[in-house]
């Protein structure tokens, strides 16, 4: 049987690393990569630490208006699938090139599994959410991260496809937290490639979605916020915004704040698991932080992942200094945790869901 796998984008590779490595065990993988991300460390960083077999297929197909992106990809992918005439098209969470290669398969009448099924923000003025429900009503084998998203699969009648299967983030972590440890993994450089040295107290800020560096404000308050905290701040700006992060910096000449590059998974692993606390509008961070027993507070106006809510662990905030400084005050405890996102095997089942599928087993 053959799979072609469809990714493109940061969190999508995270994700691959684990699902892959067990795919491959029992069925041909073909991969393709849009190209939407491309820089070193957005997208190959990733391959070479986490051991992902080398794309067959690399698109190049990045930037322009969410049409024009998704309309290259849904072009190309489409030549592609006629070509590998695979069995499966697997699908990872909620990007551009998540869509193109739902949009692709599906017209071509292939069955599509979408890993990171069901959840719902309630709007569709966020592209991701459109993203996820398209990708969700093209597909025939719907896996889910959490009880609360096969939840919503269910109030839109897609429960019959659906199954709760645990998120591959959470075995991703798992996985690196342990081969990481305390040892910090790989050099922080500056946004000028100068290197910078990691603190030993610090907190972690991620920024990069569209409702937040759209304009300069938000980000502009974010970084206020962060420049009045009690121990440094470590930032790995996102390439949307380093045009902007540069002219804040150069405005404000936050001294609390370490700008640098983004960087690879191992060293994002470790900044999460040893931060003092997170701040994030990250979908994939905010989890992390959840895993790793850290408070978190995410700059966002929906819960994406209620699970990580419970007891203020993780808290939605305005873009606005004072809201941001407020919540990361609060008190928060750890105590009483449980485990919604799975036991780290979700990789396992997910295969298990493809072979019962295609009734392998
Ligand atoms: C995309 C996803 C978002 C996901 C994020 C992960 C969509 C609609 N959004 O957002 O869900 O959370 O990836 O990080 O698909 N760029 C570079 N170098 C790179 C990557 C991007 O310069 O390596 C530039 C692009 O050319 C573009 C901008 O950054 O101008 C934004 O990239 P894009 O892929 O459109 O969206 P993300 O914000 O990365
Ligand atoms: N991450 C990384 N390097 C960075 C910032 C984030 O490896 O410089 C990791 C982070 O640990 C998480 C994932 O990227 O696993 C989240 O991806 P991103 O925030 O780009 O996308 P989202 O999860 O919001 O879709």
């Amino acid at each position: 049987m053959k799979i072609v796998t469809v990714v493109g984008a940061r969190p999508q590779f995270i994700k691959a690393a684990v699902v892959s490595e067990e795919l491959r065990k029992y069925f041909d993988e073909v991969m393709i990569h849009t190209g939407q991300h491309f820089d070193y460390n957005m997208s190959e960083v990733f391959f070479d630490e986490m051991n992902i077999p080398h794309p067959d297929y690399n698109l190049g197909i990045s930037g322009g208006s969410h049409a024009e992106m998704t309309g290259k990809m849904l072009i190309e992918i489409e030549k592609i699938l006629l070509d590998e005439n695979p069995d499966l098209v697997l699908l990872y969470g909620d990007t551009n090139s998540t869509l193109a290669g739902a949009l692709s398969a599906v017209k071509l009448h292939i069955p599509i599994c979408h890993v990171e099924a069901g959840n719902r923000l309630g709007t569709l003025d966020n592209p991701e959410e459109v993203n996820r429900i398209l990708t969700d009503h093209c597909s025939k084998i719907l896996c889910c991260c959490t009880k609360s998203a096969l939840e919503f699969l269910e109030k839109e009648g897609l429960g019959d496809r659906a199954t709760l299967v645990g998120d591959p983030m959470y075995d991703a972590f798992l996985k690196y937290s342990e081969q990481v440890g305390d040892e910090i993994p790989e050099k922080l450089f500056d946004l000028d490639g100068n290197e910078e040295k990691v603190p030993e107290k610090f907190y972690y800020l991620t920024c990069h979605r569209a409702e937040n560096t759209a304009t300069i404000e938000p980000l502009s308050e974010i970084l206020s916020a962060m420049e009045e905290l009690d121990e440094k701040c470590i930032y790995p700006v996102h390439p949307r915004n380093q045009k902007m992060v540069r002219e804040l910096a150069e405005k404000h000449n936050f001294k609390n704040i370490i700008f640098c590059k983004p960087v690879g998974y191992m060293m994002s692993v470790y900044l999460v698991n040893h931060a003092k606390k997170i701040v994030t509008d990250s979908g994939g961070l905010q989890r992390e932080a959840y895993f790793a027993r850290k408070q978190c507070v995410t700059i966002f106006d929906h819960i994406v992942w209620p699970e990580t809510m419970t007891e203020k662990r993780n808290q939605l905030s305005k873009p606005s200094k004072e809201e941001i400084l407020r919540l990361l005050d609060e008190k928060v405890s750890f105590e009483n945790y449980d485990y919604p996102f799975g036991d780290g095997k979700s990789s396992e089942k997910i295969i298990e869901v493809i072979k019962k599928s295609q009734n392998l087993e």
